[in-house]
C-alpha cells in the first residue's frame, strides 16, 4: 500500500487529480464529505488530507510515503525528506511587505511579523540588517496596521490581502510552488514505484507547459 500525505483545499485537490492521472485513483475522496482517510485497495494506494504545513511531518516520519508540501514549507522546516519534483502548482512568493508609503530609514531595528522565522532571518542576515521577529500563526498583515511590527513577511498569491489591508509588497524573497516528497526508508522500499509517479507527473507538467 502506498501512503499518500494531500495538503487539504484547493491545491490537494489539483494534486489529487495529478496522482489520479498518474493511474492512482481512488473514486470516494470526489465524495464531498469530512472523512480525511481514503483507500483504494484495487489501486494498493491510501490518501489522507493533512493541513498543508504538516504534510513534511507526516512524510519525513514514515506515516506516507509520500507527499506534497509547499516550497516555504521545506524551507523553513528543512524536513528530512527527499524533494522529488516542482510540481508547478500552488504558485505563489514569500515577500516582505509594509503599509504604502512605509519608508525604512534603517537607523533602528526593523520589527517583523511573520509565521516563517527562519527564512525572514536568513534573508535579513543575507541583506545585513538587524530586525527584532514577531512570531505569529496568521493573518500576518494585522501587525503592521496595528503597530505590531514596521513589516510583515508573508506568502503572497494574488495580492489580494494586501491591497484590501493597505500594504504593499517592497521586497520579493523567493518564489514558492508545491514540491512532491517522499520518505527516505520508503524510497528505498518503494522507489521504482514512486520514481514512476514523479516521471508521469513529470510528464503532466511538460504537457501542460506546451499547452499553455
Ligand atoms: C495566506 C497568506 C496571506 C494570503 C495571501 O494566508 O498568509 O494572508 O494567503 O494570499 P493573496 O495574496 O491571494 O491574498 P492563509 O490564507 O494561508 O491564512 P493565514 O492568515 O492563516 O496565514
Amino acid at each position: 500500500m502506498l501512503n499518500i500525505a494531500l495538503p487539504k483545499g484547493r491545491l490537494g485537490e489539483k494534486v489529487y487529480a495529478m496522482f489520479e492521472r498518474a493511474g492512482y485513483d481512488c473514486p470516494a475522496i470526489r465524495e464531498n464529505n469530512r472523512k480525511l482517510i481514503f483507500e483504494n485497495p484495487e489501486k494498493q494506494v491510501r490518501y489522507f488530507w493533512v493541513k498543508p504545513s504538516d504534510v513534511a511531518i507526516y512524510v519525513q516520519r514514515g506515516c506516507a510515503d509520500i507527499g506534497v508540501a509547499g516550497k516555504d514549507i521545506l524551507l523553513e522546516y528543512e524536513p528530512d525528506v527527499y524533494e522529488l519534483l516542482d510540481l508547478g502548482v500552488g504558485k505563489c512568493r514569500m515577500a516582505v511587505a509594509a503599509p504604502v508609503g512605509f519608508y525604512d530609514s534603517g537607523e533602528k531595528t526593523l520589527r517583523v511579523a511573520t509565521k516563517f522565522t527562519s527564512i525572514t532571518s536568513a534573508y535579513y542576515a543575507r541583506v545585513g540588517r538587524d530586525i527584532d521577529i514577531i512570531k505569529l500563526n496568521g493573518s500576518i498583515e494585522l501587525a503592521p496596521i496595528l503597530g505590531l511590527s514596521d513589516v510583515i513577511v508573508d506568502i503572497v498569491e494574488t495580492g489580494t490581502t494586501l491591497k484590501e489591508n493597505n500594504l504593499e509588497v517592497i521586497e520579493e524573497i523567493l518564489p514558492i510552488s508545491a514540491r512532491l516528497i517522499a520518505n527516505k526508508a520508503g524510497y528505498k522500499f518503494k522507489g521504482e514505484e514512486i520514481e514512476n509517479i514523479a516521471m508521469n507527473m513529470k510528464e503532466q507538467i511538460e504537457r501542460n507547459d506546451q499547452n499553455l
